[in-house]
């Protein structure tokens, strides 16, 4: 039976490329969600996996050299690694080439034929050759040029296989209205309806094979695929038992809650509800369309060069760090902005700030003035009920964010009561009453802090469990109190045990310095005369292990509009392109540095220089006239560590 049981999916990703912020977020989204379904104790089943047919793969695979199931062997890889990395905790991740997924589409595909749902019908229309797709005659350019290319299309007339969509149109519209909690935000089932309000046509769903072989065959005519679509949306039922574990399948459908992004919302709240109308299956209980990640005001896109690699961002500032800022800065539903000032002021304010000052502060002080031990409480006074209060709503408040998808509200609710907790710490001053020798009020003042530590941090746990660890391991918890987290635990005072020994570990959250525009001051330095050997301070070995130099291969590089000294360069490290701004215009030409083998610090963290993002400094000796680039002796791959 559906009760209590919470079904999460994310999208299934495109293998033609590697994973990028979109694909992160929505993972780490459904990742947290059925964490704190988990926590709340409900029965949760968290899918997520990648969609490996259609022409995007098939094209990349051309374009690498790889059959398209190399292309995608490879690819999935990538996404497996980043999800490892990045803590999720799916329970099953579906390839739609796997056998279990191909065989149930195709025997929905046969049972639709037979009845009916889909038929054979000529499919005529306006066909670009290069791009390799059909347009309306309201897309076309000049009444007959491709919109993509401009070239000339065709007229094509084709034998197509159709779903029968049409048919449901009056009634998706009545279940849309009926059943407010089917498409979310409201503003999305307002779009769907929206969509609605024209015609609905039926929906082509086959590809012949000889301009797309990679899909799953149709089983009545093998002269064709499926439709890449109409195959991916199955994933979310063939993954879960349909039409092959009866039990397992009514365990978990139809109580799932799809995330989707804004862009893929028709196919989902439109053909999916009819594919599973058709099929007689029961409709999900939940679409929930949230908004899209831009570079600061813009669009994320390949050709901009502005699409943040999650890998990198983690890799950088921690992985916890990373997904509390995409839980955080998203108003769930709406886009939002990324870009590293606001990743550094948000880390800064709520984790290094309040929370991490407040563990440092509980935990010091117990050390300093209780021998180390969480004390035994004394009797309550006003300020501990007050903490006491704060903290107990931000358990409540949470629970109402999770069910009302509004997670942001939910975080910022929990960093008000370790706001709180550092209030109570200014209020009570437990240094004066350790100075005061009034023990008993310290012991009282001591355990609270520790307390709302617990709590806070069982309610942060699913958006940073690795960090939220730390924490409750600093704070004396031991053993399986650390990792699990049960709401009862949460909603009720007192659960931390007197005399757990605090344990004083490093910073939580260090503070991040706002990287230094290092390669817009290489131009200054340029200028300067040589400084004496040894002036600057020495470095210890461990220092100097943080910084990594790398060779890099210049792939390009160009002026910087208004900048005269600056040069903005393409390099590939290792395989990896990245961008950096380097000031030695006045030394080089942009045409005699393609090619180049240089050496950069790879690890510098990015700065925007000039609008660009330059993520690295390349190596040059300058003694103030000239200035020469630092280069391997003899070839070296790129990307090549340098020690
Ligand atoms: N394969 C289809 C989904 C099939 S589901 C049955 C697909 N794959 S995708 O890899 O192209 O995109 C996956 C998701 O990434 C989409 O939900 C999309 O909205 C999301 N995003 C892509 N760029 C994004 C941002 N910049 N920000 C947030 N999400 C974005 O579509």
């Amino acid at each position: 039976m559906t009760e209590g049981t919470f079904y999460v999916t994310t999208p299934i990703y495109y293998v033609n490329d590697k994973p990028h912020i979109g694909h992160a977020y929505t993972t780490v989204l459904a990742d947290v969600l059925a964490r704190y379904h988990r926590l709340m104790g409900r029965d949760t089943f968290f899918l997520t996996g990648t969609d490996e047919h259609g022409q995007k793969v098939q094209k990349a695979a051309q374009r690498n050299g790889l059959a398209p199931i190399e292309q995608c062997d490879a690819t999935v890889v990538r996404f497996k690694e980043l999800w490892k990395k990045l803590r999720i905790t799916h329970d099953d991740f579906i390839r739609t080439t796997e056998k279990r997924h191909t065989e149930v589409v195709r025997e929905i595909l046969q049972d639709l034929y037979d009845r009916g749902e889909i038929y054979q019908a000529e499919y005529r229309g306006r066909y670009c050759v290069h791009d390799e797709r059909f347009f309306t005659d309201k897309d076309l350019v000049d009444g007959r040029l491709c919109p993509e290319c401009r070239r000339e299309t065709e007229e094509l007339v084709e034998t197509s296989y159709f779903f029968a969509m049409s048919r449901y149109q009056t009634w998706l519209i009545a279940y849309i209205e009926a059943h407010p909690e089917f498409i979310q935000p409201d503003f999305r089932r307002n779009e769907t309806l929206g969509f609605l309000r024209r015609p609905l046509g039926d929906l082509c769903i086959s590809r012949p094979k000889s301009r797309l072989a990679w899909g799953i065959e149709l089983p009545f005519d093998k002269d064709y695929v499926c439709y890449v679509w109409f195959d991916a949306l199955v994933n979310y039922i063939s993954a879960v038992g349909y039409r092959r574990d009866p039990a397992a399948f009514a365990r978990r459908w139809p109580a799932a809650c799809h995330l989707i992004g804004k862009d893929i919302l028709t196919t989902h709240t439109v053909y999916w509800p009819i594919m599973l109308k058709a099929m007689g299956v029961e409709q999900p209980r939940t679409v929930f369309a949230h908004g899209w990640w831009l570079a600061g005001a813009d669009k994320m896109s390949k050709s901009l060069g502005n699409v943040v690699n999650p890998m990198d961002m983690a890799d950088r500032y921690g992985v916890d760090a990373f997904r509390y800022f995409l839980m955080a800065e998203m108003a769930l539903g709406q886009d939002a902005a990324f870009t590293e000032e606001l990743f550094i002021t948000r880390y800064n304010n709520d984790l290094a700030n309040d929370l991490g000052n407040l563990v440092s502060r509980v935990v010091k002080l117990t050390a300093a003035q209780a021998g180390g031990v969480v004390p035994a409480p004394g009797a309550p006074a006003e300020a501990e009920a007050e903490l006491k209060e704060n903290v107990l709503g931000a358990v409540a408040a949470m629970q109402a964010s999770i069910a009302g998808m509004q997670i942001d509200r939910g975080i910022e609710r929990a960093i008000e009561a370790v706001k709180a907790g550092n209030r109570y710490l200014d209020k009570t001053a437990p240094w004066k009453l350790a100075k005061e020798g009034n023990r008993e009020r310290l012991a009282t003042v001591l355990y609270h802090g520790a307390e709302a530590l617990r709590i806070i941090s069982g309610l942060l746990a699913p958006v940073m469990p690795e960090r939220m660890a730390a924490l409750r391991r600093a704070i004396g918890l031991a053993g399986e109190a650390v990792e699990r987290i049960e709401i009862e635990e949460l909603a009720r005072w007192g659960g931390l045990p007197p005399g757990a020994e605090v344990a004083e570990s490093g910073a939580l959250f260090p503070r991040i310095t706002p990287p230094e525009r290092a390669a817009a001051q290489a131009p200054a330095a340029a200028k300067q005369a040589a400084p004496a050997p040894g002036a600057k301070p020495l470095l210890s070995p461990e220092r100097l292990a943080q910084v990594e130099l790398r060779t890099a291969r210049v792939l390009a590089a160009e002026r910087v509009a208004g900048a005269e000294k600056l040069l903005a360069l393409r390099i590939d490290v290792g395989g990896a392109e990245r961008r950096i701004v380097a000031g030695i215009a006045r030394h080089y030409a942009p045409e005699d540095l393609a090619g180049r083998d240089i050496v950069i610090v790879a690890n510098l963290a990015p700065a925007k220089i000039r609008g660009i993002e330059s993520h690295g400094m390349l190596l040059a000796a300058a003694d103030g006239k000239t200035l020469g680039l630092i280069v391997p002796d003899r070839p070296a791959a790129s990307g090549s560590a340098v020690s």
